[in-house]
């Protein structure tokens, strides 16, 4: 997830504009500008000539929306006799073990729980406050816990909540909006994800599918037509999709960025200009419209050939020009503004190898091994623990690290099964367990926004000129808690327990899923109430000191969906047949059972 609008709370936390940002909105990093540049500023107006079709390109005609062929073949229903096999990229469980049928039912209660609170005070509004039991439209008014939640039911099979919810959504009209522009990045990953997971689910005969079978097919024409109005949002000089999109006059909204060199660019950040792959891909497989596949590879070309090249490859910044293709800053990292394209660069060849996703996991790849050599860092006092830096605008480690980059040791466990290189899981284990760090050394037991440290190397006491410490990394380095002041907040993140329920699934070993289940405990003791779930606001404090009256739509998509299959039997929802997008939305790989 994720560019994730911050709830509202970090908006006032952080003083910053969240409609400003695009997805993920990002937190001004401590530190940043406190180091030196290792690389050049951006110094000139960037223009990267456009993409010249290379013969392969050329031959699958994807980078050019112009040159789609359309065909009304349905691939996914008739190439079954030529699909590859699926990799096998769990491990293998001895059949019988490796769930726990109590506490998934714990946390199917949960999800039952939230649920009836947004039905009897939210029902047909996108989220639910809890606080003051109303409802809220902040994401269009489509309804978007129903979309976004809509698959964690079929995966329990809540059989009354799924018919409930499939007869809503076969009535929502995604083609107009009262409220304003549409944002791009979280409309694909929320509704666009949401609507076409839980067609493949119950398409798959892999779960209950005894529901009304025209609004079954309502999943998918209702992602084609909000995704018809979402294709106006790449018509840029590039492809690279705008922020927005005006669902009234179908046009791009361009966001800005201003560089180091003083320029103002038409810009959207990377994550969410490169987080479109894998719900587009999926729909021109079931639609058998190629245009839609077209769209997202045109834009992606520029953030895999990134101009300049960024300070360690693969580690691009977290701005582009959708006008003229350059990258437009260094601030490299699995962090908010950048994570998601590059998970879904290796996710998108899994999803399906072919010419153009094998240069996305070559990418990925040398993003992974930069990352490797120069941002997994030990913090001082702390040499078994990884901790994955962010970098600044001019590409120096800030020695922070945001919960959103969490997500990244899954990611990597993931792409070293995928690809078969052992030495990723290495990694993986690692950034699994720095991120499990920064949840079982706090009261609650649950993780903050955000934190920071001394790296390893310095010496200590620190070198004044990056002492530019509130406590916090003094703190880190004596008692290994390094919570930054102000980022103590515990909104509905998944992005620990999706690395430990990749964790769990791919070694097998029980350690990870006690780490879900202590979460699933401190969860159920701080962020729940008497109406449903909330966010904490202080997860240093007993019981999160306070709650703030927001229940994202991925507290039901993400949290209890990744918690829940971590307890259900390890063949559900495997992770060889399914890839999740970054809305932990299961779309199925293209691969015979
Ligand atoms: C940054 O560069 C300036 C000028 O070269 C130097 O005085 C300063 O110490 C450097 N700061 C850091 C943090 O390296
Ligand atoms: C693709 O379309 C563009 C613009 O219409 C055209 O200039 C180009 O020649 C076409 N390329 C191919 C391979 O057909
Ligand atoms: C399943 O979870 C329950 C609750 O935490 C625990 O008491 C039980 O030992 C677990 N069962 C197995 C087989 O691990
Ligand atoms: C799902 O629920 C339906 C209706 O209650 C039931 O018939 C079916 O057996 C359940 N399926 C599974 C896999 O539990
Ligand atoms: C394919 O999708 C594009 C993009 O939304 C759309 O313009 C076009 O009409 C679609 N083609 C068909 C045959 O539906
Ligand atoms: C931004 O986009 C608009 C509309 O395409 C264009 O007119 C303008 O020149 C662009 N600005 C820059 C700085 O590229
Ligand atoms: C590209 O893919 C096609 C089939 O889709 C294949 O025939 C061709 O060899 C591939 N080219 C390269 C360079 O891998
Ligand atoms: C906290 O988590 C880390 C990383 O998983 C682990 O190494 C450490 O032993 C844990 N500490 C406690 C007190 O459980
Ligand atoms: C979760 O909290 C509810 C309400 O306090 C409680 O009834 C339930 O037993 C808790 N679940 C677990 C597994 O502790
Ligand atoms: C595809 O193959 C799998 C396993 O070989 C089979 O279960 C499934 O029914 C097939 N699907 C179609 C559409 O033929």
């Amino acid at each position: 997830m994720i560019l994730k609008p911050l709830p509202r709370v970090f908006s006032l936390l952080l003083l910053l504009p969240v409609r400003a940002l695009a997805a993920r909105p990002s937190i001004v990093p401590i530190g940043q500008g406190k180091t030196n540049a290792t690389v050049g500023a951006i110094n000139s107006p960037l223009a990267i000539t456009p993409p010249v079709p290379v013969a392969t390109a050329t031959a699958s005609g994807y980078f050019f929306a112009a040159n789609a062929t359309t065909s009304s073949a349905h691939p996914t229903h008739t190439s079954n006799a030529t699909l590859p096999a699926c990799k096998s990229v769990q491990y293998a469980f001895p059949s019988g073990t490796g769930g726990n049928a109590t506490r998934a039912a714990a946390v199917k209660e949960a999800y039952q729980y939230a649920f009836n609170a947004y039905v009897e005070y939210a029902w047909g509004y996108d989220e639910l406050q809890p606080l003051s039991k109303t409802g809220t439209n902040d994401w269009y008014g489509w309804g978007v816990t129903v979309v976004d939640g809509l698959d964690t039911a079929i995966v329990m099979n809540l059989t009354d909540e799924v018919s409930k919810m499939l007869g809503w959504i076969q009535t929502v009209d995604f083609t107009t909006t009262p409220d304003g522009d549409v944002e791009m990045f979280d409309i694909t990953i929320r509704y666009l994800g949401g609507l076409l997971s839980s067609y493949d689910l119950l398409k798959s005969g892999q779960f209950y599918n005894g529901y009304d079978p025209d609004q079954i097919e309502a999943l998918l024409t209702q992602a084609k037509t909000l995704a018809d109005k979402l294709a106006y949002g790449f018509q840029t000089p590039t492809g690279i999709a705008a922020v927005d999109v005006d669902f009234s006059t179908n046009t791009p909204v361009e966001g800005t960025y201003t560089a180091s060199n003083g320029v103002t660019y038409n810009s959207t950040n990377t994550a969410s200009a490169g987080s479109f792959l894998l719900e587009w891909y999926r729909l021109a497989a079931l639609t058998g419209n190629e245009t839609y596949r077209s769209l997202v590879d045109t834009g992606e070309y520029y953030l895999v050939h990134p101009n300049p090249s960024p300070t360690y490859p693969g580690l691009v910044g977290t701005q582009f020009d959708t006008t003229a293709g350059g990258m437009l800053n260094f601030a490299g990292g699995w962090h908010s503004e950048v994570d998601s394209f590059l998970e879904y660069l290796i996710k998108s060849y899994h999803y399906k190898a072919d010419n153009i996703t094998e240069e996305y996991a070559d990418f990925w790849l040398s993003a992974v091994k930069s990352t490797e050599a120069h941002i997994a860092v030990h913090p001082y006092g702390f040499d078994d623990l990884t901790f994955l830096s962010a970098m600044d605008t001019n590409g120096g480690l800030t020695y922070t690290m945001d919960d959103y980059s969490c997500f990244a040791g899954g990611n990597f466990l993931l792409g070293c099964k995928v690809l078969g290189m052992e030495s990723l899981c290495d990694l993986g284990i690692a950034a699994a367990d720095g991120c499990h760090q920064t949840y079982n050394t706090t009261t609650t037991g649950l993780g903050p926004l955000y934190w920071g440290w001394y790296d390893s190397d310095n010496t200590y006491p620190p070198d004044p000129t990056v002492d530019i410490d509130n406590g916090y990394r003094r703190n880190g380095a004596a008692n290994g808690e390094f919570i930054v002041n102000g980022n103590e907040v515990y909104a509905s993140f998944p992005e620990s327990l999706e690395s430990w329920f990749y964790a769990y699934r791919i070694t097998g070993d029980p350690r990870w899923a006690e780490y879900g289940w202590d979460m699933f405990l401190s969860l159920n003791e701080t962020a729940r109430n008497s109406v449903a779930f909330a966010t904490v606001n202080n997860v240093g404090m007993p019981w999160g000191e306070s709650q703030s009256n927001s229940l994202d739509s991925f507290f039901f998509a993400e949290v209890l969906k990744y918690m829940y299959l971590m307890f259900a039997e390890p063949d559900i929802v495997d992770l060889g047949k399914w890839v999740f997008n970054t809305e932990c939305h299961p779309i199925q790989v293209q691969c015979k059972a």
